[in-house]
């Protein structure tokens, strides 16, 4: 019995050497120590041996059994290191070969098209003036001839910022305060656009969004006009889209211009696109400012960047422009 005992651990003793994966060794495991194995067989023969018998053949079971389970223990490890190591070479980053695949960036498609515009007028000889995202009311509404009275102060939804001087602070609701410090600080003549960001209380759905983009435009000179205004608009107009784009004044009201236009500009269709509005500047902002209105006259407008951007990309949605998808960003 034991002969042959010995030699059935001498084969299993092979095959776990040569098994290639963890239930193999299971498999083996049951079948040479499991209850149904021979060595357990064995065993339970003892009992019918005479105890001399008995003696020789339990340490014998016991000696092939220790040898068998020896096997076992050392095919999990081998096994084990084996799949470790696989685990290893399959998650392991390959820094170097990332390092090559590493795509060069590019700007936002809002400060390329903000880039662009400046491009434009600065050729037209402008330049790029500045202001602070947070404005009291003075700049963003009283001295733009918007006094505290005013209806027109609701239209702009604007985001007070609590200092404990309630409406006395706000964030910027357009560009339109970069006039009045411009005009504050600068003897005329003026040719400035001033681009930035400005913010309102609007819910961001396909064409609006709370923080926004807009670029303002201000001349101040002698004999300016509505002809100069309209001019300024068709000729940046042209040149930011190329030459088949129309434009057109609609009659509108802003507290701070007089007369007061929206323009709109042509789309491939035929249709019209509001894009902003503008007017010949109202003599109480001149004068609110110490510039003689007898002497200087001037014109303003103002438009959103982001919508500009919208329409030149064809985008349906404007929210693309803060969602910060790389997969949308990459395509500029
Ligand atoms: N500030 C206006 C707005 O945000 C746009 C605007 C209209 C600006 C007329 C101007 C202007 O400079 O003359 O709705």
């Amino acid at each position: 019995m034991s002969a042959e005992l010995k030699a059935g651990a001498a084969e299993a003793e092979q095959r776990l050497s040569a098994a290639t994966d963890l239930d193999e060794v299971r498999a083996i495991d049951a079948d040479v120590l499991g209850k149904k194995s021979a060595l357990t067989a064995a065993k339970k023969q003892l009992g019918g041996l005479e105890p001399e018998d008995r003696k020789a053949a339990g340490m014998a079971i016991n000696e092939i059994r220790q040898r068998l389970e020896a096997a076992v223990a050392a095919a999990n490890d081998r096994l084990a290191a084996d799949a470790r190591a696989a685990q290893y070479e399959a998650e392991c980053l390959d820094l170097s070969e990332k390092l090559s695949e590493i795509r060069r960036g590019s700007l936002h498609l809002t400060t390329q098209a903000r880039d662009r515009l400046e491009d434009v007028f600065v050729g037209m000889g402008f330049t790029i003036a500045e202001g602070p995202e947070v404005e009291t009311a003075w700049y963003n509404f009283e001295a733009l001839n918007i006094p505290e009275w005013h209806p027109a102060r609701g239209s702009f939804d604007t985001i007070f910022v609590d200092l404990g001087e309630p409406e006395e602070v706000m964030l910027r609701s357009h560009t339109s305060p970069v006039q009045i410090r411009t005009m504050e600080n600068t003897e005329p003549p003026i040719y400035i656009v001033a681009p930035g960001r400005t913010f309102r209380t609007d819910t961001a759905d396909a064409t609006h969004l709370p923080a926004f983009n807009q670029i303002e435009g201000l001349v101040v000179d002698r004999g300016i006009g509505l002809g100069d205004l309209a001019g300024t608009i068709d000729e940046f107009v042209k040149s930011f889209f190329g030459g088949e784009v129309k434009t057109r004044l609609r009659p509108s009201y802003f507290p701070f211009t007089e007369p007061s236009a929206e323009f709109d500009i042509s789309r491939p269709d035929g249709s019209w696109l509001e894009l902003g509005g503008c007017g010949v500047v109202h003599p109480n902002v001149l004068a609110n400012c110490g510039i003689d209105p007898e002497e200087w006259q001037g014109f303003a407008f103002g438009f959103g960047i982001d919508r500009l951007a919208a329409m030149r990309y064809q985008l349906d949605d404007i929210r693309e422009l803060v969602n910060s998808d790389v997969r949308f960003l990459r395509q500029f």
